[in-house]
């Protein structure tokens, strides 16, 4: 899926994946994690979302990392947060008090760039890539993380050909796939929910551990 392709959904305000709330599994999974106050999180492909406030609430530093500059910017300018800016030469690097996120490529991030991350928040990320990218996204995200390290992971299902995708559907076996040779994979549900366009889809959550 070629950047273009985002940038003009953010150019042209078609982001209908966007969370006016926070994300309902996240507040109901993330205690499950474990984690103790001050555990970096990061939340890849993160747009503009209200997670990363709600994680920052929780006591972490969030790190997040999205393509478009436009997004990076709403997400800051919206919750009237005045980011320090630094521009590299992979990334334009904005943060502030406990948020830093990079507006970039995710396929080009290192495990440096990010520090020692203990938990990712992935919502809508691998599931808004094709099929050869998650495999990818997959792969690169093994490379960012330690061993003890957590997804909280949710994955969308419908039936073939309902949905042209993104969001993709991503079922079980898939997870299993892509994960399951860096990750333990312990999956904690499936919920029914609304899709876009009103279409009738399923949830799944999984909780991975990088070993
Ligand atoms: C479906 S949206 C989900 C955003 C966010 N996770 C949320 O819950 O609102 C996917 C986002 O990934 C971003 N994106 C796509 N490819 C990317 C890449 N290679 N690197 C960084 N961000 C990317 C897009 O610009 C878009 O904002």
């Amino acid at each position: 899926m070629r950047h273009d392709f985002w940038h003009e959904r953010w150019e042209q305000e078609q982001i209908g994946f966007h969370q006016q709330a926070i994300n309902q599994y996240l507040i109901e999974h993330w205690e499950e994690l474990g984690l103790p106050k001050g555990a970096p999180v990061f939340v890849p492909l993160c747009g503009k979302s209200l997670d990363m406030l709600w994680l920052q609430e929780q006591g972490h530093p969030v790190f997040g990392i999205e393509l478009s500059r436009k997004a990076v910017e709403a997400f800051f300018h919206e919750n009237d947060i005045e980011p320090c800016v630094n521009e590299t030469d992979r990334f334009v690097e904005y943060s502030s008090e406990g948020i830093t996120l990079f507006s970039g490529d995710y396929f080009t991030l290192e495990q440096s760039d990010l520090g020692e991350i203990r938990a990712v928040f992935d919502r809508a990320s691998l599931i808004a890539l094709p099929a050869a990218m998650r495999r990818d996204y997959a792969e690169k995200m093994a490379s960012l993380l330690k061993p003890g390290a957590h997804i909280l992971l949710i994955t969308m299902q419908y039936e073939n050909g309902l949905l042209e995708g993104p969001p993709f559907c991503v079922e079980d076996g898939e997870v299993e796939a892509l994960f399951g040779a860096n990750f333990t994979i312990e999956k904690r549900g499936t919920w029914d929910a609304e899709g876009p366009r009103g279409v009738a889809v399923k949830e799944s959550v999984f909780l991975l551990t990088r070993h």
